[in-house]
């Protein structure tokens, strides 16, 4: 963490003398470094003459200390970086150059984050959760059915346990509160999934940001300040995260996805709803019945039960379900 940015990180005014003062370096290398969070990590600086310098708000930033202090966290190796194209790209680079899995990718931010059917990822400067965790799998495909369901599972429940409530899952790897995006999931495989492969779990949740920072997303969102209506903790929420992925994953591992199927369900938001399954260029409108063992949906198409594995869904528009 940039000793700078922690100084400013409580939202206040600091005069470029005291900065100066407690980092022990002169007010023109301060003036050097601030113009250094502004262009490189995008982050606006207000000054106020006779006053200083300010974030635009408090920022909680990701601390390493606190995160290797927290027990499950020290499972799984953690590297947190300031900037990334993408916290996957980048697991995936370091599994290329023999890092060895498990390990945990952190960023303060992403300038090229990955969402789902090629969708850009919107990732600021210590607002969120920018996190990959890089996997072996060495089961086969078995170890694979349903994973990301269970990324999902494991997910909201550390977002519950921050206090946010009526957090919902949608299938296949979002989460909602009212209708409305707080995380999203985006699994990526490397190697024979037959035989032994990795995959590198990337999870993006909405904590910090707000509507009011000039955010555009192209679909409804929402974040976890929004309902507690404070500043977020990001370090509880990775340590939180930790805990639920290895208790999750443990079950998985053990007894695969069959095990946590009827949890699964008991969050799905869209259970017994009328939708839309949109899959390359085919449009399939049915009922939601629940998924498989596999992790795939099953519709209820023209009176039929049918399964697919990949896709969006959206609600069938008139749905009286
Ligand atoms: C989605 O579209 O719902 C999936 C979003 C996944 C975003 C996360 S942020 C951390 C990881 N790195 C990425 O580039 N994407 C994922």
């Amino acid at each position: 963490m940039l000793p700078l940015l922690k100084l400013l990180q409580d939202g206040r005014f600091h005069s470029g003398e005291a900065l100066g003062a407690a980092l022990g370096i002169s007010r023109s290398a301060i003036w050097k470094q601030l113009r250094h969070l502004e262009t490189e990590l995008a982050l606006p600086i207000h000054k106020v003459r006779g006053r200083g310098y300010r974030l635009a708000g408090p920022l909680c930033l990701l601390d390493e200390g606190v995160l290797s202090s927290c027990s499950a966290s020290s499972a799984w190796p953690i590297s947190i970086l300031q900037s990334v194209d993408s916290t996957n790209a980048e697991a995936l680079r370091r599994l290329g150059t023999r890092q060895e899995p498990p390990f945990v990718v952190l960023a303060e931010r992403q300038t090229a984050g990955r969402g789902r059917r090629g969708r850009n990822w919107v990732s600021p400067f210590a607002e969120n959760l920018y996190y990959s965790l890089m996997l072996r799998i060495d089961g086969g495909m078995r170890q694979v059915e349903g994973l990301s369901l269970v990324v999902g599972l494991a997910l909201l429940n550390a977002i519950r346990a921050a206090g946010v409530t009526g957090v919902g899952l949608k299938w296949p790897n979002d989460l909602l509160v009212n209708g409305r995006k707080i995380a999203g999931i985006l699994s990526e495989l490397s190697g024979d999934p037959e035989d032994i492969c990795h995959v590198v779990i990337g999870i993006g949740v909405n904590v910090n940001m707000r509507a009011a920072d000039n955010i555009v997303i192209d679909q409804p969102w929402t974040s976890m300040c929004e309902g507690l209506g404070g500043l977020v903790d990001r370090n509880e929420l990775v340590c939180e995260l930790n805990r639920q992925l290895c208790r999750y994953l443990e079950i998985h591992q053990r007894l695969g996805f069959s095990a946590l199927l009827a949890e699964w369900q008991e969050h799905h938001v869209w259970q017994g709803r009328a939708v839309v399954l949109t899959a390359g260029s085919q449009s399939i409108t049915g009922v939601v019945l629940g998924v498989d063992r596999t992790g795939a949906i099953r519709l209820e198409v023209d009176g039929n039960e049918r399964s697919f594995s990949g896709g969006e869904l959206s609600l069938r528009l008139h749905d009286d379900s």
